[in-house]
């Protein structure tokens, strides 16, 4: 299944086009399966309807853990590095992740769960985060992983959609020298969430929780009155396997649905082969399994692949910007996957963090989530990788499922601030705002999918018609991604950056409709219009302008107190960097906002706001660029 040599790469890539049944039926051979397949794949992207190995059956744990407790029972499969570095690092091989997850997943029966129920998890990144991940797979619960990140308001609206019979949580969590009491966020979501049974609050910070009666209960307690054997379910290879919400243009984030056999295959597939993982050796990607990049990267993959997973609590920079380079000094980390975000912070603190410390074990590097900057990028490969290790850009979606376009390591080239080649399997193509393929190198467009791969979404929970709208109505038979791709003449891909209205800020992903809805549930708001600007953290800032006309109190204040809603409502991470009262938008004369034009001022950039006569009241762009300047 692992991919050794270009010319290998061509010859896969050319099969996986040509014959795309037989590629994946191979490749799905490297998988444990209780039933074969009757057909490898039917669909349409009408519909859409898509399934990948009809009639197969099995449950993605067994691959994820019992398939190695023969010949790698003793080997580790999630090294936990805790928050603070006094602390000890906790090692979980393989069986004995094995027997946490089977107790675990006994606890959920016990809880009421079964098959098909949907579970959600809101927990700190700790051992514990995977194992009640992969407790709800083996017993074909569908789990819905909600970021820690989130506010009661969001989690709500995430367990009502998908109506959550259990909720499994912590005490709280740390994100260094911050403590943040995620029950009490719970407690809070809760209070408008009927279907909710049970909440399963596993002890960590010891800060104080309210548990109700009858249905909060104690991890740790749970645990002592189950035994540690549990067959899995068995599922077939289109039940869901989860759910995780992911922010689009309308202000209402939706579930993408992951089912359980092409998501393994995919996400397996793809890690074995992108990081060019070999056995023993040790893989840290710093996402959180909040993220679809957690569940692929540090969950699923890695696990499928029997390889040792390093499972982060903290955060890049406590106690201090050495902390990545700690850590993978400390556990001789192999592969470090990370976002440029990450790189970028830790950049800019110079090279006085980097001072003394071993990388000499690094192999492969890799980068997620939006466009690395090509500083970023030659940063990473001279001061982390030595210039030795190849970093792979990958690009992808929490709607792909796995990685999409880019290299494979020490296989295919690198090149800066590219994502490169798709992967086999992977059949994209560029398209003009009509929908006509645009051939050739050189070239710019929107970028789409015309071919199904086994990791792509089926639908969206609840609304399959969403699903359609959203992906597989702009163009006709083809997946849109959202984003603009420039193919150079080499044929290679560099992702531009969204062209819907989608921010991509530190790496998360946030609707600017979102942000909007949420500034406009502040008292005494009458509109507001959020756009993306260049931020050299964090890629895209958030720019609101708002009008507030009878403003309450002075106008830095005004803007915490609308700061304070937004936290509310959706969650620190889509706090607008910058808020800017005005008195009126850009709007044409049928009452849309004119954006273009707000994402010019926000940028700084008012040389050439293109076409403005058809604007209703023109004489508004003036103020707002004098206000802009003075912000
Ligand atoms: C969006 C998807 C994929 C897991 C993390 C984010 C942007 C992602 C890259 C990359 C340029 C990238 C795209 C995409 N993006 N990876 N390597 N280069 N852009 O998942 O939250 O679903 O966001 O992130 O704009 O559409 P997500």
């Amino acid at each position: 299944m692992q991919i050794t040599s270009f010319k290998q790469y061509e010859e896969d890539y050319k099969k996986s086009v040509e014959n795309p049944e037989q590629f994946w039926g191979e490749v799905a051979q490297n998988f444990q399966w209780r039933k074969p397949w009757f057909k490898v794949l039917s669909w349409n992207f009408n519909e859409p309807n898509i399934k990948w190995f009809e009639g197969a059956k099995l449950n993605i744990t067994e691959n994820c853990l019992d398939r190695h407790l023969a010949t790698n029972g003793d080997k580790p499969a999630i090294v936990w590095e805790p928050n603070n570095p006094e602390e000890e690092s906790v090692t979980y091989t393989y069986k004995m992740l094995h027997e946490r997850v089977c107790r675990f997943a006994n606890v959920l029966k016990r809880n009421g769960a079964k098959k098909g129920d949907r579970i959600c998890i809101y927990m700190p990144m700790v051992p514990e985060l995977a194992i009640a991940v992969l407790a709800c797979a083996r017993i074909g619960a569908v789990h819905s992983v909600i970021f820690g990140g989130f506010s009661a308001k969001s989690i709500a609206d995430r367990i009502n959609d998908s109506q959550c019979k259990v909720v499994i949580t912590a005490d709280g969590s740390y994100r260094g020298n911050k403590q943040i009491p995620l029950k009490d966020v719970i407690d809070d979501a809760l209070i408008g969430c009927p279907t909710v049974e049970k909440c399963i609050v596993l002890t960590h910070i010891r800060t104080p929780v309210s548990m109700l009666k009858g249905r909060d209960v104690w991890w740790e307690d749970e645990v002592k009155h189950v035994n540690d054997i549990c067959e899995a379910e068995e599922m077939d290879a289109e039940d869901m396997l989860f759910i995780l919400y992911t922010s689009g243009s309308t202000g209402k984030p939706k579930g993408v649905v992951h089912t359980c056999g092409g998501y393994m295959v995919y996400a397996g597939y793809t890690f074995s082969n992108v990081f060019n993982y070999q056995p023993g050796e040790v893989y840290f990607c710093t996402a959180d399994i909040g993220w679809i990049t957690g569940h692929s990267y540090i969950v699923y993959g890695p696990l499928s692949q029997g390889a040792t997973s390093v499972l982060f609590e903290g955060i890049p920079t406590y106690p201090t910007p050495s902390r990545f380079w700690d850590i993978v000094e400390k556990h001789k980390v192999n592969t470090l996957y990370t976002a440029p975000t990450a790189i970028r912070s830790l950049m800019s603190y110079g090279e006085d963090p980097l001072n003394g410390k071993d990388l000499s074990s690094i192999r492969v590097l890799g980068s997620v989530g939006e466009p690395i900057n090509e500083e970023a990028w030659h940063w990473f490969d001279e001061k982390i990788g030595h210039g030795k290790a190849p970093i792979v850009d990958t690009w992808w979606q929490t709607e792909t499922g796995g990685i999409m376009i880019s290299p494979i390591a020490t296989v295919t080239p690198t090149k800066p601030s590219f994502a490169t080649l798709p992967l086999p399997g992977i059949q994209p193509i560029l398209v003009d705002e009509n929908g006509n393929e645009i051939e050739g190198n050189g070239v710019m467009g929107n970028l789409c999918i015309k071919f199904p791969w086994p990791g792509m979404l089926r639908t969206t929970y609840g609304d399959h018609e969403r699903c359609k709208q959203t992906y597989f109505s702009t163009y006709e038979n083809l997946y849109f991604t959202g984003d603009g791709c420039l193919r150079d003449e080499d044929g290679y891909y560099r992702i531009t950056g969204r062209v819907d209205d989608v921010l991509n800020v530190s790496g998360h992903r946030i609707g600017t409709a979102e942000v909007e809805n949420a500034i406009n549930m502040h008292a005494g708001v009458v509109e507001s219009a959020v756009v993306g600007y260049p931020h050299d953290v964090k890629g895209q800032g958030i720019y609101a302008f708002v009008i507030y006309p009878e403003m309450h109190g002075e106008a830095e204040l005004s803007k915490k107190d609308i700061l304070q809603t937004v936290t509310r409502v959706i969650g620190a991470i889509a706090k607008p960097d910058k808020i800017l009262f005005v008195s009126g938008l850009p709007k044409t004369r049928s009452g849309k906002i004119m954006r273009r034009i707000l994402r010019k001022i926000a940028e700084g950039d008012t040389t050439n706001l293109g076409d403005t006569s058809t604007l209703l009241d023109p004489g508004v762009v003036e103020e707002i660029i004098a206000a802009a300047k003075k912000l």
